[in-house]
């Protein structure tokens, strides 16, 4: 079984739109419904999970029968607390489906508009092939790392530093097993699901992503999406 799970369970809060950035319309259309479109031309998916913050549920659906005509390989449920639960969340309601061994999660930001069906592709095959992946970007600037954002703590050589990306695609199996393992402590670590993998010495596979699928999160942001149009 290949499902993605498309995350639309935050409520865009750096986005200030006064609502979550998943129903602000770009080039006249929410944001949610662009990026489920070319998820759903991909045809390798058994199904879409979106998942939605848990007073936007109906909302959500409604956006769904409005926008995505092919909606029968979609299903809307709850999304947690975290970005993490509701990756877990989607995973659940794979297995409530009783998916085979080895079934293959895509996770995919919904605020990324631009993703193209070849980095959705690339993603699932190196999943498949490797157990687990994610888009990523070299980076250009030298990055700073600093506790309080006033000295610097250390600066990492910049030909070893990436922006992760999505979609990001893993073996559920593994995921659950290095899950299962986790202290408290590291679970309260997990800031982005391919530290799950890091954190177990399991490898991920860094493949080439795309400028052009950056994520919607700051006001400007929407002026730099609507350009793209
Ligand atoms: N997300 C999610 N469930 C959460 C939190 C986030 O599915 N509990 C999703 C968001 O809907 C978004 C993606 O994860 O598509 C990336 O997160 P981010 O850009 O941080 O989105 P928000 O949490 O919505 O934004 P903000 O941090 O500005 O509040």
């Amino acid at each position: 079984m290949i499902c993605a799970a498309m995350l639309a369970g935050g409520i865009g809060t750096r986005l200030k739109q006064g609502m979550p950035k998943q129903f602000v319309l770009i080039n006249d259309k929410p944001i949610l419904a662009h990026s489920v479109e070319t998820f759903l031309n991909v045809k390798d998916f058994d199904k879409i999970i979106v998942s939605s913050p848990k007073d936007y549920m109906d909302k959500t659906k409604l956006l769904i029968n409005k926008y995505c005509s092919q909606n029968e390989k979609i299903v809307v449920i709850e999304g947690g607390l975290t970005r993490n639960d509701t990756i877990l969340n989607s995973i659940n309601y794979m297995k409530s489906q009783n998916c085979e061994k080895d079934s293959i999660l895509v996770t995919h930001d919904a605020s990324r508009i631009f993703v193209s069906e070849k980095l959705i592709i690339d993603s699932i095959r190196y999943a498949m092939e490797e157990g687990a992946a994610s888009p990523v970007i070299p980076a250009t600037d030298v990055i700073f790392e600093s506790k309080n954002g006033d000295k610097i703590n250390n600066i990492p050589q910049r030909k070893y530093l990436y922006h992760a990306q999505t979609p990001q695609s893993f073996n559920i199996d593994t995921f659950m097993k290095i899950y299962n393992d986790l202290s408290s402590e590291e679970i309260d670590k997990l800031n982005e699901a391919m530290m799950l993998f890091y954190l177990r010495d399991v490898d991920v596979k860094l493949f080439p992503g795309d400028k052009r699928n950056f994520k919607i999160t700051h006001p400007s942001d929407i002026k730099l999406a609507e350009s793209y149009f």
